[in-house]
């Protein structure tokens, strides 16, 4: 982490866990844990746990995101969510392109694209994944991949609109797999996403967007990861569905 030049990001991706009164109950354990934090943190809840998350984290510090959304405004979308509702009902953050979603829902860098710029537009902060699999890694082009999703996923992005997006590396094998990357392997790849931004970019900006590390991150290894000059935060799965665990990597980024 730097945090003189970005903030750190702690955030929980629940994914499809929790109905909303186990939400409701997760939240009210977490919050007085975590309200000394002096990092950002956000929860990132299932669609139908959104809105008692909302109400649940009023006046406290936690922020909450959904998981996805659609790139389209409104119409013919069945089973689909738009960036307006999540909106209006009061979500700062969205998840965008996690690998499971391209994984098993089709997500392309092309449609990543569109929503990144559909999220931006309706001012709410877009937590981009990207990552590469265990074959991607072994064939030794994990730098050009990541650098191609970053490319791909910020593609008519304006500087002012990238200095609010959150990037999140996720390297595919380390996703709930209990395998962490170490430290060298996401503070160099978190590297190199910041030298792509540069290139598209300019140096401070690259140097003022948040990147975070996700991929079995929990409360043994998070401080290590997060002395990383590049590693600004993470992003939690299983970790994030336990109070004293998500508050352990909270505390550790609150240093
Ligand atoms: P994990 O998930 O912490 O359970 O590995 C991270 C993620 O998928 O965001």
């Amino acid at each position: 982490m730097n945090k003189e030049l970005r903030k750190a990001v702690i955030a929980g991706n629940w994914k499809m866990n929790k109905t909303p009164s186990e939400a409701k109950a997760l939240i009210e354990e977490l919050k007085p844990l975590v309200k000394n934090a002096s990092c950002d943190v956000v929860i990132c809840v299932p669609y139908v746990d959104l809105a008692v998350a909302i109400e649940t984290c009023k006046g406290s510090n936690i922020k909450v995101g959904a998981q996805n959304m659609h790139f389209e405004k409104s119409g013919a979308f069945t089973g689909e969510i738009s960036a307006q509702m999540l909106k209006e009902i009061g979500i700062e953050y969205v998840i965008i392109g996690h690998s499971e979603r391209r994984q098993y829902f089709n997500e392309t860098d092309i449609t990543v694209n569109k929503k990144v710029k559909f999220v931006l537009e309706n001012n709410i902060i877009p937590i981009l994944c990207v990552g590469e699999t265990l074959e991607q890694r072994e064939q030794g082009i994990t730098a050009e991949l990541v650098a191609l999703q970053i490319k791909n996923a910020l593609l008519d992005i304006t500087t002012k609109q990238a200095k609010k997006i959150i990037i999140a590396y996720e390297p595919v094998w380390a996703i709930g797999t209990g395998k962490t990357a170490t430290c060298e392997q996401a503070n160099e790849v978190n590297g190199i996403i910041r030298s792509t931004l540069a290139k598209i970019y300019d140096e401070n900006t690259a140097n003022s967007i948040t990147i975070q590390y996700g991929g079995s991150m929990n409360a043994s290894n998070a401080d290590e990861l997060l002395s990383k000059e590049h590693i600004d935060g993470g992003l939690i799965g299983g970790a994030s569905l336990k109070a004293n665990d998500f508050t352990v990597i909270i505390k550790a980024a609150s240093k």
